[in-house]
């Protein structure tokens, strides 16, 4: 079923390369679950470093499990890749793909497409991260943003729509102190939604959720998503701070 039916909103905790010990990771799920079984309308997805997936708990969670990354292949002598196939074995049901910061590593649009192939045939929900690296005055950032999406989402079947989940994070406003304005998330999300439906056709758009990610904190959360029009957040810095994720959460749970 499509994620947008059952949930009206999502929010993805993308803990990078944070925190250093187990202890430390149980530490921020036990303070995050207290929130997250309050939720009456929002879908929380954890992505921990895949080490501290055990952490997440054993069997039901009243949250999602998600991965960080994903290899290409399959299978095979690919040292120190983890397929889509033992992330779904690992009760993964998300995984983003396609992170400024992963983009920054080496990750290409092709690339990017294979994973989403990958995830998809394995039956998990690729979170496909896009962002135009800087604003300029004249607007070539939406051609950026046009070519990434359509290439990174090339070969990915109609069919499959329903395991799809877009991330629009500005690259300049990750990591930054200020996140972008909710009227220019409004404006740039309907963006991404038109070339979403000029690529796979409006029937499926209404079923791919488009999250905003960039500078998220509890202050801003409620107007980017209210204001902003987006199906939900990608959150980084705040995603390993239980306080303030969970206030991120009660008040979008509240929108
Ligand atoms: P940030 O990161 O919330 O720390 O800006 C967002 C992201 O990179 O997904």
């Amino acid at each position: 079923m499509p994620i947008t039916k059952r949930y009206k909103k999502i929010i993805i905790g993308n803990w990078k390369e944070n925190p250093n010990t187990h202890e430390a990771a149980k530490h921020i799920v036990q303070g995050v679950k207290r929130a997250v079984v309050k939720l009456t309308k929002t879908v929380v997805v954890l992505c921990p470093p895949l080490i501290y997936l055990s952490d997440l708990g054993k069997g039901e969670q009243p949250f999602s499990r998600g991965a960080q990354d994903v290899s290409i292949f399959d299978s095979g002598s690919h040292t120190g890749e983890v397929s889509a196939q033992m992330l779904r074995d690992g009760g993964v049901e998300f995984c983003i793909v396609g992170h400024s910061e992963r983009r920054k590593m080496g990750e290409t649009d092709e690339m990017v497409s294979k994973k989403v192939g990958t995830l998809h045939q394995a039956g998990v929900t690729a979170v496909v991260c896009v962002g135009e690296e800087v604003r300029d005055p004249a607007g070539a950032y939406l051609d950026t943003l046009k070519n990434q999406i359509k290439n990174s989402l090339a070969g990915v079947e109609k069919k499959n729509t329903s395991l799809l989940v877009i991330a629009y994070e500005p690259v300049w406003a990750i990591g930054a102190t200020v996140a972008m304005s909710p009227t220019d998330v409004h404006e740039t999300g309907l963006f991404v939604k038109k070339t979403l439906a000029d690529f796979f056709g409006h029937e499926y758009v209404a079923k791919v959720p488009v999250l905003y990610g960039g500078s998220v904190t509890f202050r801003n959360a409620g107007e980017i998503v209210r204001d902003g029009h987006v199906d939900g957040l990608l959150v980084g810095r705040e995603s390993v701070n239980p306080q303030g994720f969970n206030e991120i959460l009660r008040v979008v749970d509240s929108i």
